[in-house]
């Protein structure tokens, strides 16, 4: 697990949704609800691991789009950090949801068994990780065959003037994310200029994923990674 990682969510908690949705101009909740849809696309039942769920976002709206399509849902998210877990399960009371159930676990080592999930969910949490390799084998352990899995993230737009306009955009996030953590906004920029999509993929490809996309979207500095266990 790493330490840095884990102190740098801490300390952001309290923000974090805030934060996401101003410096996105809440361009980050349609983001989600893109991968949700994505994640209840296919059947009609699912049993989904939400990796990462941090403040359980992707989670909620997995629950919110199944119950609005009459499909059933059993969702579980798990993250290592506990303050986040924290803001997630008070999210889930306050809306009264009750197919999701929160478990504190590292992703690079999930307390999981194998070949249970039909689905399984992570946003934002690939910049985050100390080694893609392990949490693709980790993934491909839990998925059922056929299963999928939906990766949000963000990385530089391949666009140019797009990628010149966020270079400049990541300095207005620095200046006010220093108000609240200098670090944690520092990283945030560095990880997405520096995250490769194209190399991720190389990589679940390796491990025998079929049907792997990237799909952009809104903006372009989002997109979702998706493919199937064999
Ligand atoms: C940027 S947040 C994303 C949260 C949520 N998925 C969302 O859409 O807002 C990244 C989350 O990944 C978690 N995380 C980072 N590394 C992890 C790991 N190795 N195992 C479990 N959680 C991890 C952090 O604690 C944090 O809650």
């Amino acid at each position: 697990m790493s330490e840095k990682i884990n102190d740098i969510f801490s300390s952001i908690a309290y923000v974090y949704d805030f934060m996401g949705h101003f410096f996105t101009l809440g361009i980050d909740g349609i983001w989600r609800k893109m991968a949700a849809e994505e994640a209840i696309a296919d059947n009609n039942a699912y049993r989904i691991l939400d990796i990462a769920t941090g403040t359980g976002s992707i989670a909620i709206d997995i629950s919110i789009k199944a119950k609005r399509a009459k499909k059933r849902v059993e969702i579980i998210a798990v993250d290592f950090n506990p303050d986040m877990l924290k803001i997630a399960e008070n999210k889930i009371k306050k809306k009264k949801i009750n197919n999701i159930s929160f478990k504190t676990e590292d992703a690079m080592n999930l307390d999981e068994p194998g070949c249970a999930y039909d689905v399984v969910t992570a946003g934002f949490l690939l910049r985050n990780i100390d080694d893609a390799e392990i949490f693709a084998e980790e993934v491909k352990r839990i998925l059922k065959k056929n299963g999928k899995f939906i990766l949000l993230e963000m990385g530089k737009p391949q666009d140019g003037l797009l990628a010149a306009f966020f270079k400049l955009y990541f300095l207005f996030i620095r200046l006010i994310g220093s108000l609240i953590n200098k670090n944690a906004y520092r990283w945030l920029t560095y990880s997405i200029l520096s995250f490769d999509r194209n190399k991720m993929v190389d990589i679940l490809s390796g491990k025998g994923f079929k049907d792997l996309k990237i799909k952009n979207l809104p903006l372009h500095i989002g997109f979702l990674i998706t493919g199937v266990k064999e």
